[in-house]
């Protein structure tokens, strides 16, 4: 199998609270797993370290096979080229409307935004049941709106690796299904799903179920 992530004897602490403690994590191409655990037990520490957001204390990160935190920038260039966050509290600028917010990681990130990206935002709000909100400004939304509108923006750059922080907490049965549809897709498409969920109804058909105690990481 075609390795994209692999992760050894990873420890993350604060203060003296030790929240990850000598994890090992490894993932394909392809593959989509889930991530439960207890509130506080630390995935969404775990879900920024494999993102490539925030920094181990120790351990080692591959991605692609190459060591991903060496020298400067190395982090921040596969962050920005190759991965997709859905975060836990969305992260969009709420005085820009649904499409600019959208637009944003392709501004950064040098993606050209040509009539091809444009219709493909175009499909995925559609999809998504937010075509009519494309010109609102995010901050008149509602929480699953806005859930929505922070997926679609992670797919948008098509990355090699998405990592979802309970993309569907705030979502009714329908709208989640939609979602775990569209990350089942773009894992058959050879993308790398990454979801942390307390939804194991919806995201029950997924490679590998693991639950997150004591600091590593523990098959269902
Ligand atoms: N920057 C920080 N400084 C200090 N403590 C932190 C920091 N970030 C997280 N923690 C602590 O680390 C632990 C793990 O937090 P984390 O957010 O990873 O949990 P979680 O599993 O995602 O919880 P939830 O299900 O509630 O989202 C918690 O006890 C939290 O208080
Ligand atoms: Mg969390």
């Amino acid at each position: 199998m075609d390795r994209l992530v692999d992760i050894k004897n990873l420890k993350k602490s604060y203060g003296r609270k030790i929240v990850l403690n000598n994890l090992d994590f490894s993932i394909s191409r392809g593959e989509m797993v889930t991530i439960t655990g207890k509130s506080g037990c630390g995935k969404s520490t775990f879900l920024n370290i494999v993102g490539l957001l925030d920094k181990a204390d120790s351990g080692e990160y591959f991605f692609e096979g190459e060591t991903a935190i060496k020298g400067a920038g190395t982090m921040e260039k596969i962050r920005a080229e190759k991965i997709g966050f859905i975060f836990q509290s969305y992260c969009l600028l709420d005085n820009l409307s649904v499409m600019d917010n959208i637009l944003m990681p392709a501004c950064y990130n040098n993606i050209k935004i040509d009539r091809k990206f444009r219709k493909k935002i175009e499909e995925y709000l559609e999809k998504f049941n937010l075509k009519e909100l494309s010109g609102t400004k995010t901050k008149y939304l509602s929480g699953g709106e806005k859930q929505r509108v922070s997926i679609v923006r992670a797919l948008a750059k098509e990355p090699s690796l998405i990592v979802a922080d309970e993309p569907t907490g705030n979502l009714d049965s329908e709208n989640s299904g939609i979602i775990f549809d569209e990350l089942k897709r773009i894992s058959h498409l050879g993308k790398t799903v990454i979801v942390v969920t307390h939804n194991g109804e919806v995201f029950s058909n997924v490679d590998r179920k693991y639950r997150l105690c004591d600091g590593v990481l523990k098959n269902e």
